[in-house]
């Protein structure tokens, strides 16, 4: 139920930046500004907001943003606005600036942040902006799109050199506690073993087992993707050395897969979840968080979202397995 029209919004993006959040603020800054708002973009996260980075944006400050992966707007983490008075203070701060609206790109702890501003009574709006497609209460975060396709042609050529050498490769992927990224290039790249966060219960005696067999069989490579939840890779590829005999290298994917253009799926997305975080604080809406679930855009409640849950797919988890599996025939 719409209270009062608002005049001027704000944008941020916090946490990790994401390929895709540049096409999330593009699209603030141009919906608001057809909506006949003024729209001030926020520098580096929250931190920005408390030190007062803050700038009137035009239409041009965001042309050709779309294509170019990280943010403009820069990003950060803050510690001081996890405490109650960084939150008061952060709330005035968008009062002195007339800022009523604020929209909030990044993940469940930019979320939390926005819950509080929205409790001290700024408008807030979330878009879910990550890597890692950990928030639950969305089938898509922006950047998981670009991070993924990132990762699977790293992982690509890992295996040429891989299969030239006839060794054995670990690549960590990242993802936080989440194995999305893991189980997606499992798939998508065919690894003989994906280690996920959400299933330790992985077995390195039956993965040093699986090696030797593979190599029996005349396997060149021998693929295991390893989620950053899970870690460890350089010690584990000097364990399965030791006990294959087959040389063993660790890649860590690291920050690669959080840079470089987005998809076109990222930049859609991105644009539309950034046009209805607008419409959504048109409409006098606050403390929602815009999500995608079952084919459309859809916002839900900051409060329910964070308590909302979310796991790997059993299914997607046991084809990946049957899929890389060295069958005899
Ligand atoms: P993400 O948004 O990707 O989950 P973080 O967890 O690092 O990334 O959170 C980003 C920022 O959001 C933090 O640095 C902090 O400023 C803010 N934040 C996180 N959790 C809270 C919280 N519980 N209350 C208020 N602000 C928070
Ligand atoms: O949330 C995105 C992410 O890249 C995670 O996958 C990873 O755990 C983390 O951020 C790394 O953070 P930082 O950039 O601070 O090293």
């Amino acid at each position: 139920m719409a209270t009062k029209a608002i005049k001027t919004i704000g944008v941020l993006t916090s946490g990790g930046d994401a390929p895709g959040m540049n096409a999330a603020i593009r699209a603030v800054v141009r919906r608001g500004l057809s909506s006949g708002l003024n729209v001030k973009g926020i520098y580096k996260g929250y931190n920005g907001l408390l030190n007062e980075e803050i700038v009137d944006m035009t239409a041009r400050d965001v042309s050709d943003t779309i294509q170019r992966g990280g943010t403009v707007l820069y990003t950060a983490r803050c510690a001081e606005f996890r405490t109650p008075e960084g939150q008061q203070r952060g709330a005035e701060v968008c009062r002195k600036h007339g800022i009523e609206g604020l929209v909030v790109i990044g993940g469940d702890g930019s979320f939390a942040g926005a819950q509080k501003l929205a409790n001290l009574g700024i408008n807030t709006i979330g878009i879910p902006g990550t890597i890692d497609l950990d928030i639950a209460c969305t089938e898509y975060t922006i950047g998981f799109d670009t991070a993924v396709n990132t990762a699977m042609e790293a992982i690509d050529k890992v295996r040429d050199t891989s299969t030239s050498h006839e060794r054995c490769s670990i690549i960590e992927v990242m993802g936080r506690n989440a194995g999305y990224i893991a189980l997606w290039c499992g798939i998508a790249n065919g690894a003989e073993d994906v280690l996920l966060p959400e299933r330790y219960d992985y077995d390195e005696q039956k993965i040093i087992n699986n090696i030797i067999e593979n190599r029996k069989k005349g396997k060149k490579h021998h693929i295991i993707i390893n989620a950053e939840g899970i870690g460890h890779s350089e010690a584990m590829a000097k364990r399965i050395e030791a006990a294959t005999g087959i040389e063993t290298r660790a890649t860590i994917l690291g920050h690669m897969q959080r840079g470089g253009n987005p998809t076109c799926k990222d930049r859609v997305y991105a644009s539309i979840m950034g046009a209805k975080a607008v419409d959504l604080l048109v409409e006098g809406k606050s403390k929602r968080v815009v999500g995608y679930r079952h084919g459309d855009f859809v916002d839900f409640d900051i409060d329910e979202a964070l308590a909302m849950q979310k796991d790997i797919s059993d299914y997607q988890v046991e084809v990946c397995a049957s899929l890389s599996h060295n069958y005899s025939k």
